[in-house]
C-alpha cells in the first residue's frame, strides 16, 4: 500500500532572488576550495552555504582568532576555508565522528597544504569536548543539531572572554517557527533542542547574541 506523504510547505527565510543577488556579488574562494565545494555538493556532503562562508571570512578578518574550535568537520571544507582566510599563526581544531568522512577530510587537509594548521579529532564531540582545555577565540558549531544546547555549554567553558560562537543551521530552513506538530515526528527532538538552544543563547548572561537569517540561520554570540 502506498501512503501519501503530507506535503510540508517549505518556508523561505530570505527571498530567493535576494539570496541569488547577494551571492552574485560573492568574489568566491580559491580554486582548491571551489573544487572541494563542488565535489562535496555532488556527493551530498552537507557543507556550509555561500552566505555562511562569507560570514566566517568576515569574522576571521574582524576578530582575528588564533585558536578556533570547529564541531563538525565533514570532509574538511569549512576548516580549510578558515585555514585559508585566517592569519599564519591561527590553528583550527575540528571534530568529526563519521568514519566514512574522516579519511576524506584528512586527505583534503593534506592536499590543501594546511594539514599543520588543522588538527582533526576523530570521534564523538560529546566525548572529545570535555577533554579540551580552554581557551579558544572562536567556536564554530556545525554538528549534531540536537546537541546544540550541550555544545553551547562547552563553548561557554572553552571560550575566552570576548571569544565568539557561531552556530549554523539554527533556523532549520524555517521549520523553527513551526509548532512541533507541524514538523515530522522524526525531526521533533531537533526542533525542540534547537528552540532550547536559541532561547538559552539569547537569555544567557554569559553571552551577547544575535540570530542572523542568513543561509540556514546563523547565531552569533560573544562570550561576556
Ligand atoms: C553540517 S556537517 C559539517 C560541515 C562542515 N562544517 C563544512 O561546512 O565543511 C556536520 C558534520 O558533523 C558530524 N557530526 C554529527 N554529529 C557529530 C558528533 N556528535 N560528533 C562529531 N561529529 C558529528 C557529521 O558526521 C557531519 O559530517
Amino acid at each position: 500500500m502506498i501512503v501519501a506523504r503530507k506535503k510540508v510547505k517549505k518556508i523561505v527565510i530570505v527571498n530567493e532572488r535576494c539570496v541569488a543577488y547577494i551571492n552574485s556579488l560573492n568574489t568566491g574562494n580559491t580554486p582548491f576550495l571551489n573544487e572541494l565545494e563542488s565535489t562535496a555538493r555532488e556527493n551530498r556532503v552537507p557543507i556550509i552555504r555561500r552566505e555562511t562562508q562569507t560570514l566566517l571570512k568576515f569574522l576571521l578578518a574582524a576578530h582575528k582568532p588564533k585558536k578556533i574550535l570547529e564541531i563538525g568537520a565533514a570532509v574538511g571544507f569549512s576548516s580549510i576555508l578558515m585555514a585559508e582566510y585566517s592569519g599564519e599563526d591561527t590553528h583550527i581544531t575540528t571534530i568529526e565522528n563519521y568514519e566514512k568522512r574522516i579519511p576524506i577530510a584528512k586527505s583534503n587537509m593534506e592536499l590543501s597544504g594546511y594539514k599543520d594548521k588543522i588538527t582533526l579529532l576523530t570521534g564523538n564531540a560529546e566525548d572529545i569536548l570535555p577533554t579540551l582545555e580552554p581557551y579558544f577565540d572562536m567556536v564554530f558549531i556545525d554538528a549534531a543539531k540536537a546537541q546544540y544546547p550541550y555544545y553551547l555549554e562547552e563553548a561557554a567553558r572553552l571560550l575566552k572572554n570576548g571569544g565568539i560562537v557561531a552556530a549554523d543551521n539554527c533556523l532549520q530552513d524555517g521549520d523553527i517557527i513551526e509548532s512541533k506538530f507541524a514538523v515530522t515526528r522524526r525531526d521533533r527532538t531537533i526542533h525542540k533542542r534547537m528552540r532550547d538552544f536559541l532561547y538559552k543563547m539569547n537569555h544567557d548572561e554569559r553571552f551577547t547574541s544575535v540570530i542572523l537569517p542568513l543561509g540556514d540561520g546563523v547565531t552569533l554570540a560573544v562570550r561576556n
